[in-house]
């Protein structure tokens, strides 16, 4: 408890000295942000374009700080990476929000595609060429359940993102006309990523008595029931390409191993049991879903199974700091978050942690591998991300 209220002391410190952290939206979900708004740290993406032309036109990105391209820059939120050392490995070597050293899985995935790096939606303009190859939604905090995360600040939840999708959808209808909209949105695929903070903000925190309240077995079954309903509402606007991430082990997250006292980076099985539970769950609902819909290509893709791989495997992967993050302070560096470049390590592609809760660049990649064609580890369900954007006959 006394620890929590210093690890909350320190963030109040930091984040009062950081002039940006206080910049509130005037309007979350209208389309047009004005110009005044982007933050400095939007930097220009690279743009790596092939010269095919991409597999899929875009991607559509809905999730947590997981997959968070820079949402958060533009909320009021603790959990903001728009400062050094995030980003120091990224393509433009700064940081743009993003929960990592280097790059996030879908941005490994958009460069499969052939696309650019796909934009978070609050840093848009407007400007249609903007958002035709994408837009990513996801937003540092967000849960399925509305409330998760609230302590840390602003977020835009699950049904919030879904939403702003749908007002990207009518911008494009307005633009290019409806068949080529849906048109559209139906060659397109979609990323969802999102759960781990209804455990991290929520159930672990046992927030309005929740752990009393469910078992972990119908908390979760209640998690990808509103998952499901989320999907279903992107269906009924055209969606037909879904990817559903699993949730990462987070039982083995420096965070967790500090709070729980491991002693020699042993995981905390306790967690790791739930988000087990949660992929099974989902990964069932998922299955259930296809054969509902016999138009919808939808597959899951067990994070935690190609996360254990790496963990157990790491000497091959070329990781040999797997427990302790490249930025924190503490034992297992998982007492606070990383703040300053002064709590990092000097070469992150050896650690599997970049910080308390988040992997490096280096197992995003290796994540990405197999989501796409399963390089490294089959962890999709029934298909990889490659086998649902190319026709069979083509292949062959
Ligand atoms: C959860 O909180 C309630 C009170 O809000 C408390 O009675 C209960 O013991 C807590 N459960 C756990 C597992 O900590
Ligand atoms: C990991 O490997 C690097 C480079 O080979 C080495 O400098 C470092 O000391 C190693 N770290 C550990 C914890 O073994
Ligand atoms: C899934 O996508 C592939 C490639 O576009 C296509 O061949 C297949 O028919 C689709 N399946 C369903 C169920 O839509």
């Amino acid at each position: 408890m006394v620890v929590t209220i210093l690890v909350s002391l320190i963030y109040v410190v930091i984040s009062s000295l950081c002039p940006e952290s206080g910049a509130l939206p005037q309007e979350l979900y209208s389309i047009s942000i004005s110009p005044s708004m982007s933050p400095s740290s939007a930097t220009p993406m690279p743009v790596t374009i092939q010269e095919n032309p991409p597999l899929s036109p875009a991607m559509f990105v809905i999730g947590d700080s997981s997959v968070d391209a820079g949402t958060n820059n533009f909320l009021g939120t603790f959990a903001r990476a728009n400062h050094l050392p995030y980003g120091r490995d990224f393509d433009t070597h700064q940081p743009t929000g993003r929960f990592c050293n280097g790059r996030i899985p879908v941005d490994y995935l958009a460069l499969r595609l052939g696309i650019p790096f796909v934009p978070s939606y609050l840093g848009l303009t407007g400007a249609m060429e903007d958002m035709i190859h994408g837009v990513n939604y996801a937003s540092a905090g967000a849960g399925v359940i509305f409330s998760s995360g609230s302590e840390l600040g602003q977020h835009i939840s699950f049904t919030q993102q879904i939403q702003q999708f749908a007002d990207t959808l009518q911008q494009f209808i307005i633009r290019m006309g409806e068949a080529a909209a849906t048109s559209l949105v139906s060659n397109s695929v979609f990323y969802i990523s999102i759960g781990i903070n209804d455990y991290i903000h929520y159930y672990l925190l046992n927030v309005s008595n929740v752990e009393n309240l469910f078992l972990p077995w119908s908390f979760n079954q209640f998690l990808a029931s509103s998952v499901r309903q989320g999907i279903k509402h992107l269906y009924n606007i055209y969606a037909r390409k879904v990817v559903v991430s699993g949730l990462a082990p987070i039982g083995c997250a420096p965070n967790y191993l500090w709070l729980y006292g491991s002693e020699n980076g042993e995981c905390v099985e306790q967690i790791n049991d739930m988000v087990r539970e949660f992929n099974f769950v989902m990964r069932y609902m998922i299955k259930k879903l296809a054969e509902e819909h016999s138009d919808l290509n939808i597959t899951f893709c067990d994070v935690f199974e190609g996360s254990m791989d790496i963990l157990k495997n790491h000497e091959r992967y070329g990781f040999n700091v797997t427990t302790e993050a490249c930025c924190g302070f503490g034992k297992y560096k998982g007492l606070i978050i990383c703040l300053s470049p002064e709590m990092a390590c000097t070469d992150a592609s050896n650690h599997i942690w970049w910080d308390q809760f988040h992997p490096t660049d280096a197992v995003n990649a290796i994540l990405a591998d197999n989501i796409w064609n399963g390089l490294h580890t089959n962890m999709c369900y029934p298909m990889n991300m490659e086998d649902m954007v190319i026709q069979k006959a083509e292949r062959s």
